[in-house]
């Protein structure tokens, strides 16, 4: 979890009046509502606002959007070029889930439109590392602005409106749902909680929300609730970014993949070096542009490697991939568990004079395998499995 935070207001308290007169129903009160994870265990956030949270008008049952497994029995390394999806629907309708399992399932998204409805997901931390475009993640926390290369941190039952700066280019995204919560790995901490001064990235790193824009409103705000496969749209009495003020460690935040300070070595380094996130049954992990290995003997692309316990994704996003023929911005890899991957042919020689790469690329790594929806299959380079031949 980010650190600490505190915005706007708040009594010294926890559970004591927070005065406000003469406020809704003339109670003169903020309303509290305590944002808690692992039932009441693990990190919580506490949010004033000026009505109480609860004030429902309308309950619509909104659809189901099930993934639909693709019919794809063989294992196989799998290349997807997403960077031919055409854009349509906006942040949340366009999303395009293209590998799933029980832990995680990893969508693209290149909207064609402003989001329509507020949106909240009940069951997974979101993680939405924007490619292209930059804007302002907007929640009861208040407004936390976001740029390219950001990874945004969502945690489950935020409920969101993604705004774009319509003079960038057309938004672009991968997004992360992770059914466990997604925090950072353990060793990167020491045991008071603070970033080790080894870690790749500190602190100060990660951003909150700056601003509250407290929205004082009533009326009918509609909200498109995600859970699972299931959607329901809740029409709120009034805008459910009232909040006044709050604190607490459950809030979004953004980590900029750029600010990753790499490790290397004399040597290659095994991708742990490049963890950024952990959640349940999966890591996230920055390949962030670096100097290459140092030793006058260093091979300095990765070695074929078999990981036989994880299945590897790897979103190319910015740059030369120095071990990779026939990849480029935007394409996916998924190498899977049991078979070995590596260097493409030619790539090892062509690194010995290289000494820096500039490649940024995000790893999803899973415990379990992945399955792949039957929105891949058009986008699969069939030959990327026997890429490795001369
Ligand atoms: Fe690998």
């Amino acid at each position: 979890m980010p650190q600490y935070l505190q915005r706007g207001s708040f009594p010294p308290k926890r559970h004591t009046i927070h005065p406000n007169v003469p406020g809704y129903r003339q109670e003169g009160i903020y309303y509290e509502e305590v944002i808690t994870t692992q039932g009441f265990s693990r990190a919580y956030s506490i949010v004033y606002h000026l009505r109480p949270p609860t004030r429902v008008l309308r309950i619509e049952a909104a659809g189901k959007t099930p993934i639909a497994k693709a019919d794809e029995s063989a294992l196989r390394h799998v290349h997807l070029k997403t960077a031919s999806i055409k854009p349509h629907g906006d942040p949340i309708t366009g999303r395009v889930p293209l590998m799933f399992n029980s832990d995680v399932v990893l969508s693209r998204c290149r909207p064609e439109t402003s989001q329509q409805e507020l949106y909240r997901n009940t069951r997974a931390d979101e993680v939405l590392f924007i490619q292209q475009a930059s804007g302002r993640l907007i929640t009861m926390f208040g407004i936390l602005p976001f740029r390219a290369m950001d990874y945004i941190v969502i945690p489950k039952c935020t409920t969101y409106h993604l705004e774009f700066d319509s003079a960038e280019a057309r938004p672009d995204m991968l997004v992360i749902e992770a059914i466990g919560d997604v925090g950072f790995p353990p060793r990167y901490l020491n045991p008071d909680g603070q970033f080790r001064l080894g870690a790749p990235f500190c602190e100060r790193d990660l951003h909150g929300p700056i601003e509250l824009g407290t929205q004082d409103v009533e009326g009918e705000f509609a909200v498109r609730i995600k859970d699972g496969e299931n959607w329901t749209r809740y029409i709120m009495a009034h805008h459910p970014f009232d909040a006044i003020g709050w604190d607490g460690m459950v809030y979004p935040y953004t980590f900029n993949a750029d600010d990753f300070e790499p490790i290397t070595g004399t040597i290659h380094q095994p991708p742990p070096i490049h963890q950024t996130f952990q959640a349940s049954g999966f890591v996230i992990c920055t390949f962030a542009p670096r100097m290459l290995d140092t030793h006058p003997q260093a091979i300095k692309v990765p070695y074929a490697h078999s990981n036989v316990e994880s299945d590897e994704v790897l979103f190319y996003v910015r740059g030369q991939f120095g071990s990779r023929r026939g990849v480029e911005i935007g394409s996916l890899t998924l190498h899977p568990h049991g078979i070995p991957h590596g260097p493409h042919p030619g790539t090892i020689v062509a690194s010995r004079s290289v000494d820096f790469t500039d490649e940024l690329a995000v790893m999803v790594d899973t415990f379990r395998p992945l399955q792949l929806a039957t929105a891949a299959i058009p986008l699969d380079d069939p030959n990327y499995p026997f890429s490795w031949l001369d």
